[in-house]
């Protein structure tokens, strides 16, 4: 079924939507995007995303096509248009058309660019399973908190993965992990305290990793923000990653390594239902 897609003003179907090749999304990945999930028809954690949508803009003096209102409600009406019960929305904001020059070109409107995707977003294999990783040098740059559309990096590192047999990757640096491929990347060490990378300009300030860490306080969970090591990794209790379609998925394989029993530990599995018993109360 084609898909209506929302382009520059537009709500086309997806096999008419036209971007121009000058477009600086396509000839710099001079762009930035945010990606919400759909729960019961509703999009959520949709402020916290739009702020971070601001900052990227922000941070590279780019132009915001629409208020944070105009945005919301055209992603309610392609969630309305495609009928998406439990699935995505993925927005872009690009920094506009012009000539191929390498300053920001001046008085250019930015393109707004938005798409849904129906999926399980709740029921999913991946979270009774667990899934397993390698890990890769992280040789992304060196802004990794803008939210920017130069995904080339995370897609090679996927492929390391895939090549090895496994499902995803995370990313170090200097011996530590930085992130996921389009996650952030969380260990239980065998005290019980929850380790996570503080934020900073080499990973993603992740929406779900803010609202995840709050319920861990919430549970009394001992946290700590700051690098941790691929051998520290190894002999975890457990490992997580958290991303807005993700939530929380278990990583239950290292490097071919099994984390403990191999097995989905108990702290994940625990954060990721209490995430959706918050946001399912918050829908209704
Ligand atoms: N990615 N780190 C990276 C590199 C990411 O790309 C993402 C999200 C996250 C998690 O952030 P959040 O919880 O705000 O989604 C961390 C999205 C989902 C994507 O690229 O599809």
């Amino acid at each position: 079924m084609s898909r209506i897609v929302y382009v520059n003003g537009n709500y086309v179907h997806e096999e008419d939507a036209k971007i121009s090749i000058f477009d600086r999304g396509f000839l710099f990945a001079d762009g930035v995007y945010e990606v919400s999930s759909v729960l019961r028809g509703k999009l959520i954690d949709v402020e916290p995303h739009l702020a971070r949508l601001r900052r990227s803009l922000q941070a590279l003096e780019m132009a915001s096509p629409a208020t944070d209102k105009e945005i919301k409600a055209i992603q309610e009406e392609l969630i309305v248009r495609n009928q998406v019960e439990e699935g995505m929305v993925y927005l872009q904001v690009t920094r506009g058309v012009a000539d191929r020059t390498f300053h920001y070109p001046e008085g250019v409107a930015p393109s707004l660019v938005m798409f849904t995707r129906s999926y399980d977003v709740i029921d999913i294999p991946k979270a009774k399973s667990g899934i397993s990783i390698v890990t890769t040098p992280d040789i992304r740059w060196g802004r990794r908190d803008i939210k920017t559309v130069g995904l080339l990096a995370p897609c090679m590192a996927v492929m390391i993965a895939k090549a090895a047999g496994a499902d995803d990757a995370w990313m170090f640096e200097n011996g530590y992990i930085t992130e996921g491929t389009a996650s952030n990347a969380y260990i239980i060490n065998q005290e019980g305290t929850l380790i996570t990378r503080h934020l900073g300009t080499e990973i993603l300030h992740g929406v779900t990793r803010n609202i995840i860490l709050n319920l861990a306080r919430e549970e009394n969970i001992k946290i700590e923000e700051r690098p941790f090591t691929v051998e520290e990794t190894y002999l975890a209790n457990e490992a997580f990653f958290t991303g807005a379609t993700a939530i929380v998925i278990p990583v239950v394989k290292i490097d071919g390594k099994p984390i403990s029993d191999g097995k989905p530990g108990p702290v994940s599995k625990r954060l990721r239902k209490l995430y959706f018993e918050k946001i399912l109360s918050e829908i209704n």
